[in-house]
């Protein structure tokens, strides 16, 4: 399979993911990140919002606004193919559908943050492999974000074991991240960031 091939399998047999199956499988990953030593040294996060049955993030987002740490989600440049955090006060009340009709925050709770000061990016995907590779919906949105964070940075991916796949085939820009959270295991994929 090439990689538009394993897009759309892997995206196929996440939307055949009942509803159930998702938020159980999405509460197990979540758990599994709020209890790990990554999550909790990470005073400044940023987080996607799931849609198309992307493991839901919710939970941890609401989770992270109690515990006082430093929330922002992106917003979705479409003609300049770039993100943009933004930090979220209040979830869900500062977010309406944007881009795509994915939940991002309205023009009255738009506050930037800088990339740089991010501790931890929590990205989604469509698929991953054991090196940490990821394949994304294919715009190159969080190819060109991540180079702007810290060297320090922690790129953590949430998934089911249904987006794991033996090898997405990265080209140079790819930007892998150095974990993954499914709901059987976490992938380290011990890569150090340049
Ligand atoms: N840093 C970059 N600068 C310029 N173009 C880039 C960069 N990263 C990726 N691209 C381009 O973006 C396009 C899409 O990349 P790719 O297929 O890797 O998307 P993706 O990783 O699936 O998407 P996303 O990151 O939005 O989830 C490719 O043509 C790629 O060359
Ligand atoms: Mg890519």
């Amino acid at each position: 399979m090439n990689r538009n091939e394993i897009r759309q399998y892997v995206l196929r047999s996440r939307m055949s993911m009942p509803p159930d199956r998702v938020k159980e499988k999405s509460k197990i990953i979540m758990e599994k990140i709020m209890a790990s030593d990554v999550y909790r040294k990470a005073q400044s996060l940023m987080v996607y919002v799931d849609f198309r049955n992307e493991a839901g993030t919710g939970s941890l987002i609401v989770r992270a606004l109690e515990e006082g740490k430093r929330v922002s989600v992106p917003i979705t440049g479409i003609k300049e193919k770039k993100l943009t955090p933004s930090e979220l006060l209040d979830y869900p009340g500062d977010l309406e559908p944007g881009a795509w009709g994915i939940l991002e925050p309205g023009k009255s709770s738009i506050r930037p943050v800088d990339p740089m000061t991010l501790d931890m990016v929590i990205v989604p995907g469509v698929a991953f492999d054991p090196g940490g590779n990821r394949l994304g919906y294919g715009g190159g949105f969080y190819d060109r974000f991540l180079p702007g964070t810290r060297p320090g940075t922690v790129y953590l991916a949430p998934a089911f074991e249904v987006q794991m796949v033996d090898n997405v085939f990265p080209g140079p820009l790819d930007v892998p991240v150095h974990l993954v959270f499914t709901e059987e295991r976490v992938i380290a994929a011990g890569i150090k960031k340049v």
